[in-house]
């Protein structure tokens, strides 16, 4: 497989354990095609030698951003108009917090602001040193400045700690420049197609002041919205209550309750060429919410639920012309595929992407990670590991771009 055939990635290095692992993602990039030249910072030097990568990716590699030597051959205006993409991995705390601010102080970083290419990171760190606020909000201001932000995994550290912070593998790096690469406006899987999109949870007044909602965050959801927009498609995305912000671009419709959220999605069903449900929508609503606040007179309370609309469900039994791709989510404790298969038959589905909550070790609800069992009509079903959630979101889409027909 040739994915990367003739792109032109260059690799930046900074300083940190991870830095051996480099090399190997050198090799994996040139294995799909990938011309790949190196640049070093002056503390990656120290883990990892520079003949190292000079022989991995058949190019010399340039650690200054004064070298008279290579100034003459591609300097590094150059080298900035050369890359089709800037990577870097292991990126350390330090070259986020200057990428963040716009320094220019060494070759990677001058790299990096010279360059119209696209700029992907792959951090990796201590994970106080990824939790702390600084480090979190340099990574916000990379996003606003357009930077994909790989990872971090979460696991044992090098430090003997255990947290987010560890460096993506080379293979899941490869796979996400495969796919970002796959999302360039030339390349684009959904190039100006309507996609919609449900996330969070819902919530279900009980009276005035009260409600019934769930544990989604709408993380899933975002991140699959933001993954469809960066494979080029119009993102509508109906959320229910979450704190967070919709990813630029996306148009972000705000509901509460299941009723608000079906009567939102029924309004653009019909424009959408793909409808993807991973809100946690409340199966059950109040019978008589009311406007009065209950009072607290009984030892005991009893309130009647009625059902709420099935928004997937009635996205799907739209006539043939009408009808999106449907992709629904199941959320489920146990017997995780054949509940997933039930659903995509009774609900007439294209596809759907199951998942096992209610774990202790992989939570999901809230998590910044999943893994996803895809079940596809008429298809094999495909596995998506544990990783990041924008990860697993941009596999989705990729998935879907590949199997649906477009209208
Ligand atoms: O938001 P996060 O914290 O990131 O968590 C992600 C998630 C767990 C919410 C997400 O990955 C997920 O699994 N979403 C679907 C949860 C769910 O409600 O599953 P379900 O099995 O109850 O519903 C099946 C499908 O029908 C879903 O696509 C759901 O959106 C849809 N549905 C359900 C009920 C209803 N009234 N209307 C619907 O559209």
């Amino acid at each position: 497989m040739k994915n990367l055939a003739n792109k032109k990635i260059l690799l930046g290095v900074c300083g940190g354990i991870a830095a051996y692992k480099s090399a190997d993602l050198v090799r994996r990039l040139k294995d799909y095609g990938a011309d790949v030249q190196v640049v070093m910072t002056t503390h990656a030097a120290e883990f990892v030698s520079p003949l190292t990568f000079q022989a991995v990716s058949g190019h010399p590699v340039r650690t200054q951003l004064f070298d008279h030597a290579a100034e003459a051959a591609m300097g590094h205006m150059e080298l900035a108009r050369w890359a089709d993409l800037i990577l870097i991995a292991p990126a350390s705390a330090n070259t986020l917090a200057r990428l963040s601010h716009g320094l220019a102080d060494d070759l990677l970083s001058t790299l990096c602001l010279a360059t119209t290419a696209p700029v992907v990171v792959a951090p990796a760190m201590n994970q106080a040193m990824w939790a702390h606020a600084a480090t979190q909000a340099n990574v916000d201001r990379l996003r606003t400045h357009g930077v994909d932000i790989l990872g971090p995994a979460e696991g044992d550290q090098a430090c003997g700690e255990t947290g987010a912070g560890r460096m993506l593998e080379p293979l899941q790096i490869r796979d996400a420049v495969v796919a970002l690469m796959a999302s360039t406006p030339e390349h684009a899987s959904l190039a100006g197609t309507p996609v919609l999109i449900t996330a969070g949870p819902t919530r279900e007044a009980i009276d005035p002041v009260r409600y019934i909602s769930n544990h989604s965050s709408g993380k899933m959801g975002f991140a699959i919205a933001d993954a469809a927009r960066c494979a080029g498609a119009k993102v509508t995305l109906v959320a229910g209550p979450t704190r967070l912000e919709a990813p630029a671009g996306v148009d972000l419709i705000a509901v509460e309750s299941a009723q608000e959220m079906h009567a939102a999605v029924m309004q653009r069903a019909t424009e959408a060429q793909i409808f993807i449900a991973v809100a946690a929508v409340a199966d059950y609503r109040i019978k008589d919410s009311g406007d009065r606040k209950l009072k607290k007179d009984a030892d005991t309370l009893t309130l009647d639920f009625i059902k709420n609309p099935d928004i997937l469900a009635d996205v799907a039994a739209l006539a043939e012309a009408q009808r999106p791709y449907c992709v629904g989510f199941a959320a489920e404790t146990h017997d995780l595929e054949s509940y997933a298969q039930s659903k995509l038959t009774r609900k007439n589905l294209d596809m759907i992407a199951a998942n096992r909550v209610g774990r202790a070790d992989a939570p999901v609800f809230n998590s910044d990670s999943n893994s996803l069992h895809v079940f596809i009509r008429d298809a094999d079903p495909v596995q998506l590991p544990l990783a990041p959630k924008a990860q697993i979101a941009r596999d989705l889409i990729a998935l879907i771009a590949q199997h649906r027909q477009p209208t």
